[in-house]
């Protein structure tokens, strides 16, 4: 028995749905614990190809619960639709979906605010999703928002819409866009999706910490990276939630101490989508051979765009092993260097001269940074059908060490394909 967080140690897209779908084999639950659809994790079984953008990917395994804590941001018509298409694919729902009645929901609101606001930074857009993640988390903090508990409750939606909609009608004409939205069409969609969301509502803390106490496996599931947290992120180049560690306690009502290990998925090289500083992009050729080599590319799954791509680096995963308490690393994508006949790994940026060997919180800073990179050999063979971590091209072991070394942490598992099939196991994290 254990309870395990899986996050992602760069800017996202780490492979984290992966991760958790082998992990979830196992385990009696999966939380998710921030974000919201925002997060666009790909699974791929003999079933077919699934993408899942809050509901956890633990879902696949039938025995498993699967939770929504209250740190997430729910946007009920996204979160209907993916429940709908899961369904018609066989999944079974029922007993075993848990939403938290204090997770906060995203409204029509908050997504064309998103838009507009982040149209409105120009030059220095964020490129965020859409999806009216970081307008939920600001009417959240603002002790504006409205929770699960308060969509399900027909009298207290329509007060605060009332309030939230007088707000936001008068916001939509000081930013000078057309939008204008009325209460009783809002409520009329609401009270439709209050009904179907109701038969999984329920206090996801205390559902979680019983399931601790009952010695059951529990994965706390992280989306987005390290590196897009709110407060250790490239701000203001960054989600508006906790992805870190840290954010499973809080986004699920669980304690430090009920916690066994923290498993950091890193991807073999490095990608971020949207903007934001970004020391070892290549914004080259080989940035766009990184982005087609693989059976999947390089291209987001909530948004469609192409990831930007590099070089890894390593001084954002040290610093990510550091803020999340890295017990391993899973690192997933090996099979993606498979052409490459030279390797670079960034071992820290040089900065006026001197070296830096941490990630440093201006942007100016970032922005004239000059990555120092190590050159290692490829191994010029395919990996994606190794069972076996001795079976791997000496090359590829060699460079998975350089990385372990780097970031000062033991890897446990490495992906080298899509399929669960294509995972090589270092380190059973369960412990049976
Ligand atoms: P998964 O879970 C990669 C990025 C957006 C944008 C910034 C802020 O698949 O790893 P937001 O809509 O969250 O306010 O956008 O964060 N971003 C992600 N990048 N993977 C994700 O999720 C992301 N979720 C948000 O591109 O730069
Ligand atoms: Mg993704």
């Amino acid at each position: 028995m254990a309870t395990i967080i899986v996050v992602g140690t760069q800017w996202g897209d780490e492979g984290k749905g992966k991760i958790i779908d082998i992990l979830s084999e196992r385990a009696d639950i999966v939380a998710r614990f921030q974000g919201g659809n925002n997060a666009g994790h790909t699974v791929i079984t003999k079933e077919g190809e699934f993408t899942f953008h809050l509901i956890p990917s633990g879902i696949l395994h039938p025995g498993v619960k699967c939770v929504i804590g209250s740190g997430v941001v729910i946007d009920p018509g996204a979160l209907i639709e993916e429940i709908d298409e899961l369904e018609a694919k066989g999944i079974n729902f029922s007993g075993r979906f848990f939403i938290s009645d204090r997770a906060h929901i995203t409204m029509p609101y908050h997504k064309i605010l998103d838009k507009v606001i982040d149209a409105k930074r120009g030059k220095g857009k964020i490129g965020t999703t859409g999806r009216g993640i970081g307008t939920t988390y600001m009417d959240k903090t603002a002790r504006v928002g409205i929770r699960v508990c308060d969509f399900l409750d027909s009298e207290v939606l329509r007060e605060k819409l009332k309030i939230g909609l007088e707000e936001k009608n008068d916001l939509f004409r000081r930013l000078d866009s057309n939008h204008h939205l009325d209460c009783d069409s809002v409520m009329e969609k609401s009270v439709e999706y209050a009904r179907k969301m109701k038969p999984y509502v329920v206090n996801t803390s205390r559902m979680t910490n019983e399931a601790i106490d009952n010695g059951e496996n529990v994965l706390l599931e992280g989306a987005q990276g390290t590196l897009l947290d709110v407060d250790f992120g490239t701000y203001p180049y960054v989600t508006s939630s906790h992805p870190i560690s840290g954010g499973a306690c809080t986004g699920l009502g669980i304690g430090p101490t009920r916690i066994d290990m923290v498993i950091g998925v890193v991807k073999a090289y490095t990608t971020r989508v949207g903007g934001g500083p970004f020391p070892t992009e290549l914004a080259n050729e080989l940035g766009d051979r990184l982005r087609n080599a693989g059976p999947i590319g390089e291209y987001g799954r909530t948004t469609g765009r192409p990831r930007r791509c590099g070089w890894f680096d390593a001084v954002v995963v040290r610093q990510s092993a550091i803020i999340n308490g890295l017990n391993c690393i899973a690192v997933t994508r090996l099979d993606i260097l498979d052409k490459f006949s030279n390797i670079k790994v960034c071992t820290g940026y040089r900065y006026k001269g001197k070296i830096l060997d941490e990630f440093p919180p201006l942007l100016k800073v970032v922005e004239s940074c000059e990555p120092v990179y190590e050159e290692l050999s490829g191994w010029g063979e395919d990996t994606s059908r190794v069972k076996d971590f001795k079976d791997l091209p000496s090359n590829a072991r060699r460079y998975l060490k350089r990385i372990s070394d780097l970031v000062k942490t033991e890897i446990c598992m490495v992906s080298t394909g899509p399929d669960r099939e294509q995972t090589i196991i270092l380190e059973d994290v369960w412990r049976p």
